[in-house]
């Protein structure tokens, strides 16, 4: 039994969401970065995990889709919340079955909108300036087996004005998700028992 509550990240590339969870509880009395986990190999979020001395583990598609091992993991390391950060692959049923309700996801734009299979980094603040939103935002919702479909905890937003290019929008949206999931991560986990 650990006495903070312990978080698992996944991510699939460079980690800048990662790094400010990192940030937030390196000195938290109540919850800590048990393990970052990613399915890339050269992916900087690994970087980002060593300066904070956090352990890693890579993986690749038939250790995640076809066996046990990464549930095995967590369990052993008593995951309590698994935070995917930038993740980029589907989470298969046994980690959904083993840990339910306890795998969060964050998604660039006001989902229901601009999400779903192939809706990721670029791909999503392209398709919302070429439908001239004049508004975007993030989402952090809970994860099931379809790709950003899960019950939502939290959304914010933000304007998008005339002038705003690619680069500014995600700008924004990323000022956003580094403010805010953190927070969100922490008031999850004081639901979840006494933090
Ligand atoms: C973020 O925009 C997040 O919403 C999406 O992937 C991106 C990850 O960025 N799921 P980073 O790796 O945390 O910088």
């Amino acid at each position: 039994m650990h006495l903070k509550k312990r978080i698992a990240i996944f991510a699939s590339g460079s980690g800048s969401n990662a790094q400010k969870i990192m940030e937030h509880f390196k000195k938290h009395n109540d919850a800590e970065v048990a393990i970052v986990l990613t399915n890339n190999a050269d992916a900087f979020v690994l970087q980002r995990a060593d300066n904070f001395e956090i352990p890693t583990h890579i993986f690749d598609r038939y250790e995640f889709t076809k066996t046990d091992s990464v549930v095995n993991l967590l369990k052993s390391l008593e995951v309590d919340l698994i935070v995917l950060a930038g993740f980029l692959w589907l989470i298969p049923e046994n980690l959904l079955k083993a840990f339910p309700n306890k795998v969060i996801n964050i998604h660039p734009a006001l989902l229901p909108k601009y999400g779903g299979k192939g809706m990721y980094g670029d791909f999503v603040h392209k398709s919302i300036m070429e439908n001239g939103e004049d508004e975007s935002g993030i989402t952090i919702h809970f994860v099931n087996e379809h790709f950003d479909e899960g019950e939502i905890i939290h959304q914010s937003k933000f304007r998008i004005e005339k002038g705003d290019d690619l680069e500014m929008v995600k700008f924004k949206g990323q000022q956003l998700e580094h403010l805010h999931y953190p927070k969100v991560i922490e008031s999850l986990l004081k639901k979840m028992k006494s933090l």
